[in-house]
């Protein structure tokens, strides 16, 4: 029975009335002072509110101190009612100097400005607080994705936005949510990989981390949907280059992961700096006021990226001026501008507001979200750094939690006569340009923007060597060779080899992160190569321990290698976990979240098209196909063996109104615990816009004690086996679907 109003009596109505009541109560006296705010601001105090400086305009670093330019600072925040700052300028800094910033920003707004608006910080804190001195860095997307623990991506960004609170700061610039699908790109790292439906499961599970129930919490801070929209897919491969995606493929692969962050209910959303089809994001109304505002109902607040208003007129051309710069983009949508070096933005919003091309109205919608976030997490109750969160700083517990994500983030691509996990008193020689570095287990974001100053890092962070030296007194060390193609000693590497029982040879990239990060050849740099194949003379097996943001390309020495792990940026406890999967320790359980190329030219995603896949041959003239990389997505073995059995499905026929239920047996068939991830795939056979060979639906990880055996349930409904039609809508189209899981295979119907 549905309860109507005029059929419930008088008197329980006003009782439900009145337990109503005071929920409300501090949702509308918040909209009534922001709507009194935004009545009292002047066209400069709400403009200011919109625009968002770089605390490097107005602090200096000198060694490890900074200060803070007084006169600089009044110029912004009171003189042009700057609302918000972000960034540090070349470095992390300790906590203390977080607070004495913050608070000594938030008491000049406080005593000096007019409506006393708090500022609002914001921070990229990408994979931890890694802009706080001492915080726990995580390992970057990439590898929490090949965690398949939803649990772990959520408590990794519990922990960062603690670290962010407890530093002061209530805004993080996180998570990416572009799917990573052109494997040159430097910011693959920083994304969940090239599935959608992986990046909009971990994204979630990292937004609510992020977010908790209530940004009024200490332990949280707000998030920033990153980088709306198809920023991932540059056609060179290089950072902010243009991108060609037809609206069919945006909507296929790469806007879901926003859509459902939307509708979860994240905070923020920062445009992608590159251009799609020859139109600048940043200017495109059609994204971000159509799609973003009207079609996925976002409400929140839309952040430009660093100084990308201004680079419509300056690098990407649509504006002849930056002050038409300004219109195309608040016309478009944006509602925040990380200016972030200059107060220009601000004067021409406020020219063109006089000037009437921008309604006040226009204004107001941006100020009223603006101010709606600045409630949202608490500004307005206590402005200053919260003592509460300053206590969330640095607890034992983060540490854990940022090996147990390390280690199952550690994805074992090649184990040959069982190589691994190496006896604890074998002779080790461990070498190779990783081997040494802490920057390498960080990578992008950690410390310093491009992670590679080392003097930020804790003192007693292990590198891989030291790792495996505390696990084994008989390793020792030769560089060999540096990540820069410096030749430090191959050879003496290649002797050393003859006297040790195995080599662990560590490989990859440094750290990186955005533009820097360009390559032109995504082959493993030459001189590592040159490396391995010095070491391989000496005949002994050898294990490589990639560490890396991308999946450089390693096939000439792959037949070298005995074992390989791909390790990611596996963050602070990187080296530890990489010696406890070394040794045995832990058993490894990541799978790759995205596909490993074979060759530097062939860049197919695993849920590519048929015709990707054909090979025509002259002679007899006939088709083959073929997809052959150097590792599938998803693929990751195990010291144990798993074995799925007993695969049932509820019906063979999924309806609208009735979904299927698939029950499949996991069992470990081998003698170590350990963890298996099992995904479900689906594949349209036939479909009116050519379907992939198959596409992840579903995935669920588990854990097995040797011979013990699981039932796992799965279900798919009508929504799982849909796809973006030729009119740009969702459909699922009547026919057959083949349901994937590991080696089986069955087949079922879809009926409408
Ligand atoms: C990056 C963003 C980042 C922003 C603010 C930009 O260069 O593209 O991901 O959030 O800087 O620091």
């Amino acid at each position: 029975m549905t309860l109507q109003a005029n059929t419930i009596p008088k008197a329980i109505l006003f009782f439900i009335l009145f337990l109503l009541l005071p929920l409300h109560v501090p949702a509308q006296s918040e909209e009534k002072r922001i709507e009194e705010l935004i009545g009292k601001m002047t066209i400069e105090e709400k403009v200011g509110q919109m625009t968002n400086i770089a605390i490097g305009m107005m602090l200096y670093e000198k060694g490890d101190t900074i200060a803070l330019d007084q006169d600089k600072l009044r110029n912004v925040l009171i003189k042009h009612s700057v609302g918000s700052l972000q960034n540090v300028v070349n470095h992390a800094y300790t906590l203390e100097q977080w607070h004495t910033m913050i608070n000594s920003i938030q008491k000049i707004v406080m005593d000096e400005s007019r409506l006393k608006i708090p500022m609002l910080y914001a921070i990229d804190a990408v994979h931890g607080a890694n802009y706080t001195i001492g915080s726990t860095l995580f390992p970057h997307n990439l590898g929490i994705a090949a965690t398949r623990n939803r649990e772990i991506a959520r408590i990794s960004a519990e922990v960062t936005a603690k670290e962010v609170r407890a530093s002061g700061i209530r805004y993080n610039f996180s998570p990416v949510l572009d799917a990573g699908r052109h494997p040159l790109w430097p910011r693959i790292a920083e994304t969940f990989g090239e599935d959608i439906y992986l990046v909009k499961q971990m994204g979630l599970s990292v937004i609510e981390g992020y977010e908790g129930n209530n940004l009024k919490d200490v332990a949280h801070v707000a998030s920033c949907l990153k980088h709306y929209l198809g920023y991932s897919y540059p056609s060179s491969g290089k950072d902010r280059a243009p991108a060609y995606i037809p609206e069919i493929m945006l909507r296929e692969y790469f806007l879901p992961s926003f859509t459902a962050a939307v509708k979860a209910g994240a905070r923020t959303v920062m445009i992608n700096s590159g251009e799609i089809n020859g139109e600048p994001v940043h200017a495109s109304k059609y994204l971000l006021t159509t799609v973003l505002r009207d079609e996925l109902g976002f409400n929140g607040v839309v952040i430009s990226d660093w100084e990308d208003v201004k680079k419509l007129a300056t690098r990407h051309r649509v504006a002849a001026t930056y002050k038409e710069a300004v219109y195309q983009s608040v016309e478009a949508g944006i509602d925040l501008c990380i200016v972030p070096m200059e107060l220009d933005f601000s004067t021409f919003l406020v020219e063109l507001i006089r000037e009437k091309r921008i309604p006040e109205e226009r204004i107001n919608a941006s100020v009223r979200r603006i101010l709606k976030l600045k409630f949202d997490v608490g500004l307005f109750d206590q402005p200053y750094v919260e003592i509460e969160a300053a206590k969330n700083f640095g607890l034992p517990e983060y540490k854990k939690a940022a090996l147990e994500a390390a280690r199952e983030s550690m994805t074992l691509l090649k184990n040959n006569n069982n190589t691994l996990p190496l006896a604890k008193n074998k002779k080790i020689l461990v070498t190779g340009p990783g081997a040494g570095s802490v920057t390498t287990l960080h990578g992008a974001w950690s410390y310093t923007w491009q992670g590679t100053n080392a003097n930020y890092f804790a003192k007693d962070l292990p590198t891989i060597f030291k790792a495996i030296k505390s696990k084994n007194k008989n390793a020792v060390y030769h560089q060999g060779t540096d990540f820069t193609g410096t030749d430090l000693g191959i050879a003496k590497a290649a002797a050393m080899a003859k006297d040790a029982d195995v080599i662990v040879v560590c490989l990859g990239e440094d750290a990186y992160a955005e533009t820097p990060g360009n390559i032109e050849d995504l082959r493993l740099p030459e001189i590592q190569q040159q490396l391995v194949k010095a070491l391989s003379k000496s005949n002994k097996p050898i294990v490589a321990v990639l560490t890396q943001g991308r999946t450089r390309v390693i096939r000439e020495i792959e037949p070298l290698l005995s074992s390989i792990i791909m390790a990611y940026w596996p963050g602070s406890e990187g080296g530890n976990a990489i010696a406890d999967v070394l040794f045995g320790d832990f058993n490894p359980s990541g799978k790759l979240p995205v596909t490993y190329p074979r060759y530097s030219g062939s860049f197919s995603t695993y849920d590519h098209k048929y015709l990707e896949e054909a090979v025509e041959h002259v002679d007899p003239y006939s088709y083959s196909f073929s997809f052959n990389p150097q590792y599938e997505f998803g693929f990751g073995l195990s010291y144990t063996t798993f074995s799925n059995s007993d695969l049932t499905f509820s019906a063979d026929t999924v309806t609208r109104e009735r979904p299927i239920t698939i029950h499949v047996k996991v069992k470990n068939t081998g003698t170590m615990s350990g963890e298996e991830t099992i995904e479900l795939y689906s594949a349209d056979l036939v479909a009116s816009i050519t379907p992939s060979l198959k596409r992840l639906r579903k995935f669920q990880k588990t854990s097995l004690e040797p011979g013990e055996s699981k039932e796992l349930v799965f279900t798919i409904t009508s929504e799982d086996l849909a796809f973006v039609g030729k009119d740009l809508k969702m459909v699922t189209e009547e026919g057959e679907f083949d349901i994937i899981l590991g080696k089986e295979k069955k087949r079922i119907f879809y009926k409408q």
